[in-house]
């Protein structure tokens, strides 16, 4: 049987080219992994896995150790998508040789072939780094999840100028492709327009060149209001709850289990 060949960060970079849109969604486990890589391009470890997976209020405790951990899994499930780890508050808040370390331990301890950093113009420096030492780089410019402390929420993200400037910068210093969140649509347009690299939107329209959601969130896994930049696909949490509530009743009644479970 042909072995599944893997797309590199040079392939997702030349679908923008060729047109094609890119289909990306997270993942955090080797099951999830397992299920998305047949559909997606790119399986991203995010850190938005401090919030969907861990129940922290925001990306910014998830660790190093704790990227690698879940990273592994879901790189070692992956035969077709290009995986891709987030690097975690604040490994590349604190310079490039640190965000240099922890992309090599990433690397190196997960099998993924690419990271993610947020940050536009201030990050060039850092990604250069990275790429010089042969890293491929996603950008994430627009809202960044690990400045919402700063920010005081998560909001969109209307200042234009700000986000070609930096969307320029990170092209300009190397990475591959750059993520838009949450940022109005006629602005993700003229940036995609403007780039040779990728544009991937999460709440960032139509226009963008691929698109990623979180997985707990387009399959209906996340408690609370549906935020506007997710579309439902499925309604997980219903069916999750519906088949315990059954299996809690059979239990109670003593109809699990049936002879058809049981030994002789
Ligand atoms: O952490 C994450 O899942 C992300 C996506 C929302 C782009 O950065």
């Amino acid at each position: 049987m042909s072995k599944q060949v893997r797309l590199t960060a040079p392939n997702i970079t030349a679908m923008k080219q060729s047109g094609e849109k890119i289909v990306v969604v997270t993942a955090y486990d080797y099951p999830t992994a397992q299920l998305a890589d047949p559909h997606a391009d790119v399986l991203l470890v995010g850190d938005s896995l401090a919030m969907v997976v861990q129940g922290h209020d925001s990306t910014i405790p998830v660790t190093l150790d704790q990227m690698i951990y879940h990273g592994e899994m879901v790189a070692r499930a992956a035969e077709r998508a290009l995986v891709v780890v987030d690097l975690p508050f604040p490994t590349f808040q604190l310079g490039p040789t640190s965000a240099l370390e922890a992309s090599a331990r990433i690397l190196k301890e997960t099998g993924a072939q690419a990271v993610k950093l947020e940050g536009g113009v201030q990050r060039t420096e850092t990604i250069k780094m990275l790429v010089q030492a042969g890293i491929p780089v996603m950008a994430h410019v627009g809202l960044l999840p690990q400045n919402v402390l700063k920010l005081g929420g998560y909001r969109v993200q209307r200042d234009a100028d700000r986000l070609i400037s930096d969307a320029l910068a990170v092209e300009q210093a190397g990475a591959f492709a750059v993520v838009l969140e949450c940022v109005p649509a006629e602005a993700a347009a003229r940036v995609t327009e403007q780039l040779t690299i990728p544009t991937i939107g999460i709440g960032a329209g139509p226009q963008c060149d691929g698109q990623v959601l979180v997985w707990h969130d387009m399959l209906g896994m996340t408690e609370g209001e549906t935020p506007r930049h997710v579309r439902l696909y499925a309604d997980l949490s219903e069916t999750i709850s519906e088949s315990l509530a059954q299996y809690r009743a059979q239990v109670r009644s003593g109809k699990f289990p049936g002879s058809e479970n049981s030994f002789e």
